[in-house]
C-alpha cells in the first residue's frame, strides 16, 4: 500500500448523482497519484437501495481539462471498488466522472471532478519503503525490525501500523493509530496479540513533507504448543568450556531461551576432537547448567555439546565447542631402552619416546650407576634435549658393570623411569692407543739408532789405536 497522502483527495459529498433509475446517492470518491502518470480512482460500493437494482459495472470517464472533447472511458465490474488510470501526462489537470450501471444500462454520471497529476521532479522526494522488513512471530507478540529506505537522509522517523486480518475483526473495533517512532529506531515489539491469528504489519518512513511507501508483512502469531510441539526444545545457548586440570574440563551453558517445555536435565556429549569413533564418545547428565567433566586424557582436545531434556522429549544438541586439557607428566617411560659400549669409557644409549607423553617432551633424563641397589638420587644423571632419541654417555670406568634407566619430562615434570638395563664396559688392554704406540716405536728406534752409532764410533776408535 503505497500512499502519498499529500496527493490524496477525498471528495466527500460531491453530489455524485444519478445512476440507474435516477437513484440519489452520495459516496466518497478518492483520487490519488502514486506516480506522475497515474491516477488511482477509488470508491465505496453502492448499496442496493440506492442503485435501484444490482450494480453490475462502473464506468469512469476522464479527459485532460484542455481537451474536454477527447473523453476516454474505462469500465470495471460491479464488485470492483478501484481502478488505476495509466499513461497520463505529468503535472496536468484532468477531469473525471463516474457512472454506475445495472443490467438495464448506465445511469447518469456524476459531476466532473478535477485532479492534477504530480510533477515529475517531485519523484526525487519520494520516500522509498524501509528495506529488509523482518518480523519474528511469537505467541503473543511480533518483533518487527527493518533497515532504513534508500535515500533515507530526509526522513524524520518511522510509522508502524498493524491490524488483525484473521479471524476477520469486528467492525466496531477501533482502528489502531500508527505508532510514531524516532529515526534511530529500527525495531519494535508489538505486544498483546492473540496466538495463531493473522496480522498485517506496515512500516513506512515519513518526513515533514510526505509519508513514504510502506513495507508490508503478513503472517501468523505462533500457536499455543500442543503435545505435538513438545519436540521443539531449542538448543541451549552460550556453551563455554574451560580446562580445569590435565584430566578435567568445566562446561557451562545457558538454558534455551524460548523453550515451551520444562527442562529437567541436560545431557553433555564429550569426545576427543577429530575422532569419529562412537566407542570413544561419552555422555554425562547434569541437572545444573554446568558440569565438571573428569577422567579425561591429559593434553587432549575434546569436542563438547549440550542437549536439553524435557520430561518426555529431548532437544537437539547445541553446536560443539572445543577445549584441550592441560598437559601433565608423561604416564609411561621412554620405550625400548638400548645400550651399546663404544669403548672402555663410553656407552651409546638409545630409546623411543613414551607412548603416553601427556604433553610435549622437553627433556630426557638418563640415570646410571655401578650399583643398582643405590637409591635414585645417588645415581649419576645426564639430561638431553626432548627432540633426540640417542646419546653418548662418557667418562665411565673400564671393565665395569653399569646400570642405566631413564625418564621423559614435560613442562609439568618427569614421568616414570624405565626398567633398568645393564652393560659391561670393556677393559683397556684390548685397546690400541695409536699415538702412544707410535711414540714407543719411535723411541725404541731412536734408542737402537743411538746404540748402533755408539758401537760404530767405539769400533773405529779401537781400530785407530
Ligand atoms: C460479486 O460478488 C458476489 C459475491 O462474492 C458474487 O456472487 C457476484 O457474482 C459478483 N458479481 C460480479 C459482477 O462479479
Ligand atoms: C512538489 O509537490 C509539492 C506539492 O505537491 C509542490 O508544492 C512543490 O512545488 C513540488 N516541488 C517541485 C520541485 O515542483
Ligand atoms: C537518491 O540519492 C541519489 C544520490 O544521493 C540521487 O541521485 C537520487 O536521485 C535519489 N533518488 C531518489 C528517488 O530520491
Ligand atoms: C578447578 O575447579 C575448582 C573447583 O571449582 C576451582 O576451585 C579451581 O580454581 C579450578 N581450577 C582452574 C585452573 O580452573
Ligand atoms: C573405535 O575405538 C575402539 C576402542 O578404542 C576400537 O576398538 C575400534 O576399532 C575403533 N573403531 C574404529 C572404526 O576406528
Ligand atoms: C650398593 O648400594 C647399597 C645402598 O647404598 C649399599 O648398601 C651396598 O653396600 C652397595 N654395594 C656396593 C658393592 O657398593
Amino acid at each position: 500500500m503505497a500512499v502519498k497522502s499529500i496527493w490524496v483527495l477525498c471528495l466527500l459529498s460531491l453530489g455524485f448523482c444519478g445512476v440507474a433509475d435516477q437513484g440519489k446517492w452520495v459516496k466518497c470518491l478518492s483520487l490519488l497519484s502514486t506516480t506522475p502518470t497515474e491516477i488511482r480512482v477509488m470508491w465505496l460500493p453502492l448499496s442496493p437501495q440506492h442503485s435501484h437494482g444490482t450494480v453490475t459495472r462502473y464506468r469512469i470517464d476522464y479527459s485532460p481539462l484542455d481537451q474536454a472533447d477527447q473523453v476516454s472511458s474505462v469500465e470495471v465490474g460491479g464488485n470492483d471498488t478501484q481502478v488505476t488510470l495509466q499513461g497520463l501526462l505529468p503535472s496536468w489537470p484532468y477531469q473525471l466522472r463516474m457512472a454506475a450501471g445495472t443490467s438495464t444500462g448506465f445511469g447518469l454520471p456524476s459531476d466532473w471532478t478535477l485532479h492534477r497529476t504530480p510533477e515529475q521532479q517531485n519523484l526525487t522526494s519520494v520516500l522509498f519503503a524501509p528495506t529488509e522488513l523482518k518480523v519474528r512471530a511469537r505467541m503473543y507478540s511480533l518483533h518487527v525490525a527493518w533497515q532504513p529506505p534508500p535515500n533515507s537522509s530526509q526522513i524524520s522517523g518511522y510509522k508502524l501500523q498493524y491490524r488483525e486480518l484473521e479471524p476477520v475483526p469486528k467492525e466496531d473495533r477501533p482502528a489502531i493509530q500508527p505508532i510514531k517512532l524516532r529515526k534511530r529506531n529500527k525495531h519494535y515489539e508489538i505486544t498483546g496479540l492473540v496466538p495463531d491469528h493473522m496480522y498485517e504489519v506496515e512500516v513506512w518512513a515519513y518526513n515533514k513533507h510526505t509519508e513514504g511507501y510502506a513495507a508490508v508483512w503478513k503472517g501468523r502469531t505462533e500457536r499455543v504448543p500442543t503435545t505435538g510441539d513438545l519436540m521443539n526444545i531449542p538448543p541451549v545457548s552460550f556453551v563455554q568450556a574451560s580446562a580445569n586440570s590435565s584430566t578435567s574440563i568445566w562446561l557451562r551453558w545457558e538454558k534455551p531461551r524460548f523453550s515451551t517445555v520444562r527442562i529437567i536435565s541436560y545431557t553433555v556429549r564429550c569426545s576427543p576432537a577429530g575422532l569419529r569413533n562412537a566407542s570413544l564418545v561419552s555422555y554425562y547428565t547434569s541437572s545444573a547448567q554446568e558440569i565438571l567433566l573428569g577422567a579425561l586424557k591429559p593434553f587432549t582436545r575434546y569436542e563438547l555439546a549440550v542437549q536439553s531434556n524435557g520430561l518426555e522429549v529431548d532437544g537437539p544438541f547445541s553446536g560443539t565447542v572445543e577445549e584441550s586439557t592441560f598437559s601433565d607428566r608423561p604416564s609411561t617411560p621412554p620405550a625400548d631402552l638400548q645400550l651399546s659400549a663404544l669403548d672402555s669409557s663410553s656407552v651409546l644409549v638409545s630409546w623411543r619416546p613414551p607412548l603416553e607423553p601427556n604433553g610435549i617432551i622437553v627433556e630426557y633424563r638418563i640415570l646410571y650407576s655401578g650399583n643398582s641397589s643405590q637409591p635414585d638420587y645417588q645415581w649419576r644423571s645426564v639430561s638431553r634435549d626432548g627432540l633426540i632419541t640417542s646419546t653418548e654417555v662418557q667418562g665411565l670406568r673400564s671393565a665395569t658393570r653399569y646400570f642405566f634407566k631413564m625418564g621423559a619430562c614435560t613442562v609439568v615434570g618427569v614421568g616414570p623411569l624405565s626398567p633398568v638395563k645393564d652393560i659391561h664396559t670393556p677393559s683397556e688392554r684390548y685397546e690400541l692407543d695409536i699415538p702412544s704406540v707410535t711414540g714407543i716405536i719411535v723411541g725404541v728406534c731412536l734408542g737402537l739408532l743411538c746404540i748402533l752409532l755408539c758401537i760404530c764410533v767405539s769400533f773405529r776408535n779401537a781400530k785407530r789405536r
